[in-house]
Formats: structure tokens, C-alpha cells, sequence
């Protein structure tokens, strides 16, 4: 498998706190890797590193072996890297449909037949969004809009999507149908990055996890042996599952308005 991702030796403070500390990973094309661990783990961070939103300390990231250096955002999303963001960010008052079109911004020009077969292949996937194309952002569910949002990452047509907790807040039906369109994404042949509290629904989807703790990697392997690992078992699976559906905070339903 060729590596579509290289994360090496990344360090990432907010002024003088170290949020992430010297973190190395890679990302074969195919390969959905996920990253699992706490409130403050500094899961965010990571995927905002990646995306080019907050420039490290040091260390590096390549992607088809090209290092990123201080490429802004855009500039990633061009080369095929697309965050769904924890925090949604989505338009109040812009509708399913628009989000989608949206979402193919930097491929406006392919022309209409090519925009049509995308949002159709949005809608086969996540069929809710089909019923609802013409309703606005802001009076969907929240499920409804964690969905709005992958099917906007998904119109950039990315070679790497990163998750951001797709399921916080949500209720397990809905965080359900989320996971099984992550999983036909994945059979599809996506190559992603999930960030997830909730080790049991990645580590279903995940071929290979990390679990993070305060900025450090403290366990990784195979996500079929961190089910069996003891060290993930006590902390993150299970009865005893601390970090499971967490209270999810009121960003979870966050909404762009005007006012914003
Ligand atoms: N803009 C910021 N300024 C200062 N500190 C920050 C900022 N963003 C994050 N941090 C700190 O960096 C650490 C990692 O935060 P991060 O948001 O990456 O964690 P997380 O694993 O995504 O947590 P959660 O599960 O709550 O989303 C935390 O200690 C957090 O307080
Ligand atoms: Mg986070």
C-alpha cells in the first residue's frame, strides 16, 4: 500500500501549553486510522495540524510525499484533504442543497451534468439528506447536520477525509447511519482519519487506531487488538466506558449565523 499521509515528530502548543507533543504517524491510501482518547487529548489539534489551520512548533506533515510546509487550508483542500469539523459550521440559513454545492466550490467549473451525478451519489449515501435538499441548516437536526457537513467534505471529492467526533451528541440511531455511511465510504475505498470519544464505533470502522492521552500517543495497534488491549479496555470500552457519550457540549449543535 502506498502511504498517502506522513505526520512526523509534530509538536503543537497554544502559547507555552503543549497540546500535542512530537506525535509521528502515516496513512496508507485505503486505510481509515482513527484516533481515540479524552476531552483535552488533543484530537482537534491534530486534525487542525493537518488541515492547516494551526501551524506547528516543529515537526512535519507530507501528503503524497510532499511536505506541506505552511500551505493554507485552501491549499490543502485542493490537494485532496477535507476536515468535517467538530464543530459542524454549518449556514443557518442556507439550505441542504447549497451546503453540497458548496462543498464542490474549487470544482465549480466542471460543469453541471458533473455536478448533478455528485449530489446524486451524496444523496444515495446519506438518503436523508434527499428528503431534505430545499430545508435550511439551521432548523435540521443534529444528526441531519452532521450528515449536511460529511456530504459537504465529500463534494471536494478528497483523497483523505478526516471525521472530528462525527457522532458527539447524537443519538445511536442516527450516530448509526452515520457510521454506516463512513463504513460504505471506506469499502469504497476513502482513506480517512476518525476522530472519536467513542472507541467502540471506531475501533468497529478503524483498520488501525491510536489512543491519545494529554498530547502522546500512549497505545496503538491494530484496531481488532486495542479492543482487546486492557490498557483501552478499562479506560474506553465497556461498562466502565468513561468517555462514552459524554455530556456533549452545546457546540455540537453549533450553527453559523449571520451574527457569528
Ligand atoms: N485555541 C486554543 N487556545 C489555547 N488552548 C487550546 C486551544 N485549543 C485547544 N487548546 C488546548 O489544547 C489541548 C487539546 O485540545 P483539543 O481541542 O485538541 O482536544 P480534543 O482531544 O479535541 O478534546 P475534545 O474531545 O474535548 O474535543 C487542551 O488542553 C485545550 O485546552
Ligand atoms: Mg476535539
Amino acid at each position: 500500500m502506498t502511504r498517502l499521509l506522513d505526520v512526523s515528530n509534530l509538536t503543537v502548543g497554544y502559547g507555552p501549553a503543549i497540546a500535542l507533543d512530537g506525535i509521528s504517524f502515516d496513512v496508507a491510501r485505503g486505510e481509515f486510522v482513527t484516533f481515540i482518547g479524552p476531552n483535552g487529548a488533543g484530537k482537534t489539534t491534530l486534525l487542525n495540524s493537518i488541515m492547516g489551520v494551526i501551524a506547528p512548533q516543529s515537526g512535519a506533515v507530507a501528503f503524497r510525499g510532499e511536505a506541506l510546509g505552511l500551505a493554507r487550508p485552501e491549499a490543502r483542500v485542493a490537494r485532496g484533504i477535507v476536515l468535517v469539523p467538530e464543530r459542524r459550521e454549518l449556514f443557518a440559513h442556507l439550505n441542504v442543497e447549497d451546503h453540497l454545492r458548496l462543498g464542490a466550490f474549487l470544482r465549480r467549473r466542471q460543469g453541471r451534468q458533473k455536478m448533478a451525478a455528485a449530489l446524486d451519489r451524496i444523496y444515495a449515501l446519506l438518503p436523508k439528506l434527499a428528503e431534505r435538499r430545499k430545508q435550511l441548516a439551521g432548523t435540521l437536526s443534529g444528526g441531519e447536520q452532521q450528515m449536511v457537513a460529511i456530504g459537504r467534505a465529500l463534494m471536494a471529492e478528497p483523497q483523505l477525509l478526516m471525521l472530528d467526533e462525527p457522532s458527539i451528541g447524537l443519538a445511536p440511531r442516527i450516530t448509526e447511519e452515520i457510521f454506516d455511511a463512513i463504513s460504505l465510504l471506506k469499502k469504497d475505498g476513502m482513506t480517512g482519519i476518525l476522530v472519536e470519544q467513542n472507541a467502540t464505533l471506531a475501533l468497529s470502522v478503524a483498520d488501525r487506531a491510536y489512543v491519545l492521552e494529554v498530547g502522546n500517543v500512549v497505545a496503538a495497534g491494530p484496531a481488532t487488538e486495542l479492543r482487546q488491549d486492557p490498557r483501552v479496555t478499562a479506560a474506553y470500552l465497556g461498562a466502565g466506558d468513561r468517555y462514552r457519550d459524554c455530556a456533549a457540549p452545546s457546540s455540537a449543535l453549533h450553527v453559523t449565523t449571520e451574527k457569528d
